[in-house]
């Protein structure tokens, strides 16, 4: 088995690096840091090696993957047409965390976009992401390198626990920065629409876009969502979570909760961390820190199963800018259980 590099020395990533690409390009599936989260890339032009992504992660096959590229001239070689609007976002914000949804040419396998006739492509900025996707000269299809249903990795750590004997490897890049995945934009309509709130936010995208929609499902629990993922339950902590408003009640049920005999943990900020009386109270940023915030979520959900949590309240965050995917992405974890 390949050997996993824990330490974030620049020498022995250059050599994992040259070694991740070859078991990549020889089909094998392997683990590597992106600016969002961890991504577990395969050859996306090998149904195999797809085939395999899916398994190691227990995802569900209706669920399509995302294309990852090094450049533009990747792009042409996987989809029929480029709009004018993708001209646009992409001088703006690629290499970056937004994805976008073309249609798919032939080529494309069709468990990647398992089966839909669109397909999703981003060009990440990460410095370790980008050289293993020259190195590969292949397309890298890549979701979250965690086990479906829970949080994304946001460190390499993270990865091994979900996947150690599942995969070849994980490359070590250290913490991700943004901490929340890319943004998923569909541009194959007449109008752009957010089908999930991600790194780029919505008000970027408006100034490059002008109007941009909302991926009516995103808000309506009712309606089924555009990009099949978001119907799953996700990024889920083994304990179960609610969120609450208000931050005294947070207490009160916290209170409850461990005079039942739970062990209670609470998400909340710096300002708070000594406010609260629970059995482990996890400082996700500060207070109007959003990228700190979004950059230690998934950290944060992973650390109350560390702490073996049984009941999480998390406090809820300002959904403006990235807020937009912190919000989504506890309000998915908490299978919408929210107290106003
Ligand atoms: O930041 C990210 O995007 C990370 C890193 C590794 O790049 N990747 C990631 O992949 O989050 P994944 O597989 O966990 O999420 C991909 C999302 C899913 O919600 C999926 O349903 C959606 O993209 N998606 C993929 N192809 C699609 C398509 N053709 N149409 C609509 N949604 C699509
Ligand atoms: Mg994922």
């Amino acid at each position: 088995r390949w050997n996993v590099n824990k330490s974030a020395n620049l020498q022995n990533i250059e050599m994992n690096l040259q070694e991740a690409a070859n078991l990549i390009k020889d089909g094998h599936v392997v683990a590597f840091p992106t600016e969002t989260v961890y991504g577990l890339g395969g050859n996306a032009l090998d149904p195999q090696a797809v085939t395999d992504i899916f398994k190691a992660k227990g995802r569900p096959n209706d669920n399509p993957l995302i294309v990852h590229i090094a450049n533009r001239d990747g792009l042409n070689e996987l989809v029929t047409e480029i709009p004018p609007i993708a001209e646009k976002l992409m001088d703006a914000y690629w290499p970056g965390p937004l994805t976008l949804i073309f249609h798919a040419n032939n080529k494309v396998p069709t468990n990647v976009t398992a089966g839909l006739s669109t397909v999703a492509i981003r060009m990440p900025s990460h410095p370790v992401a980008r050289e293993l996707l020259e190195k590969s000269r292949v397309p890298v299809a890549a979701p979250s390198a965690n086990l479906s249903g829970r949080p994304s990795p946001t460190t390499a750590d993270h990865v091994w626990t979900d996947l150690e004997g599942r995969i070849a490897g994980v490359v070590d890049g250290g913490a991700t920065g943004v901490g929340v995945e890319s943004t998923v934009l569909d541009i194959s309509g007449e109008v752009p629409m957010i089908l999930r709130p991600g790194g780029i936010t919505r008000e970027e995208l408006t100034e490059v876009c002008g109007h941009v929609e909302l991926d009516g499902a995103l808000m309506d629990d009712g309606q089924a969502p555009k990009s099949p993922g978001m119907k799953y339950t996700h990024y889920a902590p083994k304990g179960s979570l609610t969120l609450v408003r208000d931050w005294e009640l947070i207490q009160e049920l916290a209170t409850k909760a461990r005079a039942e005999g739970k062990r209670v943990g609470v998400l909340t900020t710096e300002e708070r961390v000594n406010h609260y009386d629970a059995d482990f109270v996890y400082a996700c940023g500060s207070d109007g820190d959003l990228k700190t915030t979004a950059a230690l979520l998934y950290n944060g959900l992973r650390a109350f199963d560390d702490q073996e949590i049984d009941v999480i309240f998390s406090e809820v965050f300002d959904e403006r800018g990235v807020g937009a995917a912190i919000m989504n992405r506890l309000e998915k974890a908490a299978g919408g259980r929210m107290i106003k």
